[in-house]
């Protein structure tokens, strides 16, 4: 598995943490574009260059740490064909998976703990895309 990890100036820590569990508990290639350093960066500047790698099949998921999780998800939603989610708990995780095929997952490092951050990257790794009738409603996102 080929994930992508990215980040804004407020979530440095968190991205250590979480590359260094998606290594170990999935064996996966853990690439990082994001920032490496603590001032002030543009989140929407990491989530459009994050969600172009995705649409360009260079990866699998992507897993985008900022403060709140809201920006990176926003941003990474302008560009279409983009399913990213700000999940602060593992059932939305799962679920936005299974039934809504995301490609994304948005942390908000100020708001999730690590130890919680690592199981709501574990629930959306593992769980697998449903198709069927949820396929029918994703084909339905792309509304312009
Ligand atoms: C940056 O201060 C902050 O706005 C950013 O990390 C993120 O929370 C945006 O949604």
């Amino acid at each position: 598995m080929k994930i992508l990890i990215s980040n804004d100036h407020n979530a440095l820590e968190l991205k250590k943490i979480l590359t260094a569990h998606i290594e170990e508990k999935f064996s996966a290639e853990v690439t990082d574009i994001g920032s490496t350093g603590e001032k002030g960066t543009d989140y929407p500047e990491y989530a459009h260059a994050a969600a172009k790698k995705i649409l360009a099949g260079e990866h699998d998921f992507a897993v985008l740490l900022c403060g709140t999780g809201a920006g990176m998800c926003i941003a990474a939603n302008k560009i279409r064909g983009v399913r990213a989610v700000v999940c602060s708990e593992p059932y939305t995780a799962r679920l936005s998976r299974e039934h809504n095929d995301a490609q994304i997952l948005c942390i908000g490092a100020r708001v999730v703990g690590a130890e919680l951050a690592k199981m709501i990257v574990d629930e959306f790794l593992q769980a697998r895309f449903e198709g069927g009738r949820h396929q029918v409603r994703v084909d339905m996102l792309e509304c312009n």
